[in-house]
């Protein structure tokens, strides 16, 4: 019984064949449709989602399997006290496999410990987010062909963003991968974060200034500040629009530059930007479905 809760419990080999395993699922789908049948996913989020969650739950139908959902969060046992190691247990009892979003740093770890199914972590608070780092390695192998030898610029919230920290974490993994931080001095990565590129002797370089910066990336991986981890609406409010990517500034960036960003978006990718054939977000979103349908088969042991 093995759990994903951070992108380093799958190793860079692991993660070349759940890549390779979704590709075949977007040439053959019709040879996964009845992998899952009889198996039950538990989608348990304690925390606002659309796509992850959705994207998990359409994952599961499109391998025969079903899924067990709760509505709300504020309706579950959770808000009578039951603690996440009782769920975890609970909810062993009637599914197969449970993907666990949690706005408590570590509560998939601790539900993990608990349950006698695999867990994935769909995103713990401020920390990490694996699956939308699978997601993303499966966009840029399907947009650049290679995780190798990239210049990647993650602009906005790089402190309380855990899809960030996740996928900083996986590229560490890969040869010559130059980081580019973009954000506001409040809102700079980690200094764990920051480590484990110091760790695997990567180049990386911090800036305020994206358009300095914007002529030399392969990737401009886009987030949204994160209003939910702030402590007051003031700095939020003063924060919240640090960068504003438009058409004009995507002037001066690479041809072939693929413009990435978790979604939702609020307002740092302007909507004029979409048209434009490097934004690569709806794609990714898109990504997201394959790659966790090559992810449950996986966990669950499924040939
Ligand atoms: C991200 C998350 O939840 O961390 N969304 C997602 O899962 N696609 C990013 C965000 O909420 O900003």
């Amino acid at each position: 019984m093995r759990s994903v809760i951070d992108i380093k419990d799958l190793s860079k080999e692991e993660i070349a064949e759940l890549v390779s395993i979704s590709e075949d699922i977007i040439s053959n789908p019709q040879k996964y449709a009845h992998k899952c049948d009889g198996k039950k996913l538990a989608t348990l989020f304690f925390e606002p989602s659309t796509r992850t969650r959705l994207s998990f739950e359409a994952a599961m139908y499109e391998l025969g399997g079903n899924v067990l959902s709760m509505s709300d969060s504020a309706s579950s046992s959770a808000s009578k006290g039951e603690s996440v190691a009782d769920t975890a247990k609970v909810i062993s009892c009637y599914a197969d496999i449970i993907a666990m979003r949690h706005p408590k740093e570590g509560a998939p770890m601790v539900a993990s410990m608990n349950s006698t199914v695999p867990v994935i972590n769909a995103g713990d608070g401020g920390h990490n987010h694996p699956t939308q780092t699978l997601t993303d390695l499966l966009t840029i192998h399907r947009e650049k062909g290679r995780f190798d030898n990239l210049t990647v610029g993650l602009c906005g919230d790089l402190k309380f963003g855990r899809t960030v920290h996740s996928l900083i974490s996986a590229l560490t993994r890969y040869e010559g991968i130059k980081f580019v931080l973009i954000s506001p001095e409040e809102l700079k990565v980690p200094s764990y974060v920051k480590n484990t590129i110091k760790e695997n002797g990567l180049e990386y370089k911090q800036t305020t200034d994206l358009m300095s910066v914007l002529p030399e990336l392969d990737i401009l991986y886009m987030t949204r500040v994160q209003r939910e981890r702030f402590f007051n609406e003031e700095d939020y409010l003063r924060l919240k629009d640090s960068y504003v990517l438009t058409p004009e500034k995507l002037e001066s960036a690479k041809i072939d530059l693929s413009i990435m960003h978790p979604l939702p978006r609020v307002n740092e990718i302007s909507v004029a930007v979409d048209n434009d054939p490097r934004a690569c977000y709806f794609r990714q979103a898109l990504n997201g479905k394959y790659i966790r349908m090559a992810l449950i088969l996986k966990l669950l042991e499924v040939e």
